[in-house]
């Protein structure tokens, strides 16, 4: 399993080092592929502090460019430079918040691999997107942007993280069914753009009010292969514990 924790824009660098030393002796190697998205200012920290860990340093955005006059921005190759391995794309807070648009999202997702950084690619659909019965729509025109160019060889380095926007901080979450389907769904375009084999090889994990209580029973889904966990992950003791109650 991959548990990934997003933890959006909270903790100082100060806060982050608490964080893994009290994450780090609750830990057990090993058991899952284990990921930190954290603020960039934090990367350096915690890339030391993770040093004789399995845990994996990921972040949450990088530049739609690759070097110069983006004031601001952070590149793929500052992030692979300071330890990261993971990065996040394509977030339905970047989408609606920060304009992250297809096109934005098709180039960050080139730069991170050329970067050699493994990508961990949200998609999902919104609230009116779903009572309209238009999710697997959504999804399959989001997949298909965000992968525009790519080799099949290049899915390797791509995680899909499904994470239906209304599921995101509300406390609800799809019906296993729907969580199932809607992933199989994903699966079927890659399927129908790559191949069958590389449908059944890529990661999927589920995102969106993934806490304690249900982590254990969405990660035995069949579909799914991990999970990507915000809220639920802000404090370290509660995530080392949901990372020992994920079994499978
Ligand atoms: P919550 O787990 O707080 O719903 O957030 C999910 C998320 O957006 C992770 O990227």
């Amino acid at each position: 399993m991959t548990i990934i924790g997003n933890l959006k824009m909270n903790k100082t660098n100060t806060q982050v080092k608490d964080y893994i030393m009290k994450l780090l002796p609750r830990y057990e190697m090993g058991r899952h592929e284990v990921v930190l998205c954290l603020p960039y200012t934090a990367l350096s920290t915690a890339k030391f502090l993770l040093d004789g860990s399995d845990i994996k340093l990921g972040a949450q955005n990088l530049c739609d460019d690759e070097v110069g006059k983006n004031t601001g921005e952070i590149s793929g190759e500052m992030l692979h430079d300071c330890g990261v391995e993971y990065v996040i794309v394509g977030h339905s807070e970047r989408r609606a918040k920060y304009k992250d648009n297809a096109k934005a999202i098709n180039k960050k997702i080139k730069i991170a691999l050329k970067n050699r950084l493994k990508v961990i690619f949200c998609v999902g659909e919104s609230l009116a997107e779903k009572n309209l019965l238009k999710t697997f729509e959504t999804l399959k025109a989001q997949i298909e942007d965000g992968l525009k160019g790519l080799y099949e060889n290049e899915l390797e380095n791509i995680v899909i993280a499904y994470e239906p926007i209304w599921a995101i901080g509300s406390g609800k979450t799809p019906l296993a069914k729907e969580i199932d389907a809607s992933i199989k769904s994903i699966r079927k375009v890659i399927e129908n753009d790559f191949s069958l084999k590389a449908a059944q090889k890529i990661e999927v994990l589920y995102g969106g009010s993934v806490d304690n209580k249900n982590c254990s029973s969405i990660a035995k889904l069949g579909q799914v292969n991990g999970l990507l966990i915000g809220g639920a992950c802000l404090d370290a003791i509660n995530f080392s514990q949901l990372i020992k109650d994920v079994k499978v």
